[in-house]
C-alpha cells in the first residue's frame, strides 16, 4: 500500500537521522515521540479559502458509514448540513400558492433560485429520517421512538455515556471539535487515519494488550482505534475512487467544516464588510475634499 510505504520510508529516514546523530544506544525512534503530520494544501486553508463541497459530502458519507459506528458528533444538528456553507445546502423556487419548494437542487442559489430553509430541505430531511430518536413523551411519561428531524442533534451510537468505554476500552472521543482540539488538526487527522504501520521491531504494546494498533502519528504509538480506511471501504456515489488518501481527505474536510459550520458564512460576511468599508472610506475622502475645497491650508 503506497501510503503505508510512504509512512514507513519517512519512519526509516527519521531513524537514519537519529542514527547519524550518534544516539545508537537508544532505540531508533522513541515511541512517545509522535511523527509530525504530512502537510496538505487544503482548499479551506487561509482567510479566503473555501470548502470543496463535493469532498465534504463524501466526507459525510465516510462519517456516516464508518466513523459513526464508534464516534459521536454531539455538537452538530442535521439542520447544520443544509445551512449556508453546509454540504447539503439546496436551492429552489417557493410556490407562493402552495407554500411548497419546487425545482429543489443541491447547491447554493444560482439563477433566480432561493436558499431552501434547512428545515424544509428534502436532502436534510431524508438524512435525518434515517435515524430514530427515543425520548420520553412529556404528557404520557412513556418512552416513544420517532424518526429524527432536521432540528435534532446527530444521534449517538451509544445508549448511555459508559457504553463507549465498556465496548472499546478507551472511549472514542466526540468528533465535533476534534480538528480544533488537536494541534494542526486537519493534517494530524489525515496522517493518523492513513498512517498505520507494523510496530517497529521489538516494540511491544503497553501491558501486552492485544487490541492495540500501531500508529507513529499517535502520541505513544499504540492506539485503541483499529485501522479504518482500507481501500474501497465505502462505495462513493459520485464514482470517486475510494483510496485511503481520498477517504481521509474527504472525512477531514467534513470534520473541519463540522468543527465550525458558520466559518464559511463568517468569511463571506467579513469580505462584504471589508468591501463596504473600502467604499465608505473612498466616499468619505471624496466628501472631505469637497467640503474643504475652497479653504486655503
Ligand atoms: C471501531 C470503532 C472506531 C471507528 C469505526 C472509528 N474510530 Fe476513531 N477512535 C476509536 C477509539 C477507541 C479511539 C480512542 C483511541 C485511543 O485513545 O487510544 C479513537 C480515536 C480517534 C481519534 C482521536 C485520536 C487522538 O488524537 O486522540 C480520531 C481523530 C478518530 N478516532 C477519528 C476517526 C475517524 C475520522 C473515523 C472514521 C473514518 C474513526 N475514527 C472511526 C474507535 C473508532
Amino acid at each position: 500500500m503506497a501510503i503505508a510505504h510512504r509512512a514507513l520510508s519517512a519512519f526509516a529516514r527519521m531513524a537514519a537521522v537519529v542514527g547519524a546523530l550518534g544516539v545508537m544506544t537508544a532505540p531508533a525512534v522513541h515511541a512517545a515521540e509522535a511523527l509530525h503530520p504530512h502537510k496538505i494544501d487544503w482548499t479551506f486553508d487561509g482567510p479566503l479559502g473555501s470548502f470543496d463541497q463535493a469532498s465534504v459530502q463524501r466526507g459525510f458519507q465516510i462519517y456516516k458509514e464508518v466513523c459513526a459506528a464508534c464516534h459521536t458528533l454531539d455538537h452538530l444538528t442535521y439542520r447544520n448540513l443544509g445551512e449556508k456553507g453546509g454540504p447539503f445546502v439546496a436551492s429552489g423556487r417557493l410556490n407562493a400558492a402552495t407554500g411548497a419548494w419546487e425545482d429543489v437542487k443541491l447547491g447554493p442559489p444560482h439563477h433566480g433560485g432561493k436558499l431552501v430553509p434547512a428545515a424544509d430541505n428534502p436532502f436534510v430531511r431524508a438524512i435525518a429520517a434515517e435515524y430514530q430518536i427515543t425520548e420520553i413523551d412529556p404528557t404520557t411519561g412513556q418512552e416513544v421512538t420517532r424518526p429524527a428531524r432536521p432540528s435534532d442533534r446527530f444521534v449517538s451510537p451509544y445508549t448511555n455515556p459508559y457504553e463507549a468505554k465498556a465496548i472499546h476500552g478507551v472511549a472514542p472521543p466526540d468528533l465535533s471539535v476534534i480538528i480544533k482540539a488537536r494541534h494542526d488538526g486537519s493534517n494530524y487527522v489525515h496522517s493518523l487515519l492513513t498512517g498505520y504501520v507494523d510496530p517497529p521491531e521489538g516494540e511491544q504494546p503497553p501491558g501486552g494488550a492485544a487490541n492495540l494498533s500501531y500508529n507513529p502519528y499517535f502520541p505513544g504509538g499504540w492506539i485503541s482505534m483499529p485501522p479504518q480506511l482500507l481501500p474501497d471501504r465505502v462505495a462513493y456515489t459520485d464514482g470517486t475512487p475510494a483510496t485511503p488518501d481520498q477517504m481521509a481527505r474527504d472525512v477531514v474536510s467534513f470534520l473541519t467544516w463540522a468543527s465550525d459550520p458558520k466559518a464559511a458564512e463568517r468569511k463571506q460576511t467579513g469580505l462584504a464588510v471589508l468591501i463596504y468599508l473600502t467604499i465608505l472610506a473612498g466616499l468619505l475622502y471624496a466628501a472631505y475634499r469637497q467640503v474643504w475645497r475652497d479653504v486655503k491650508h
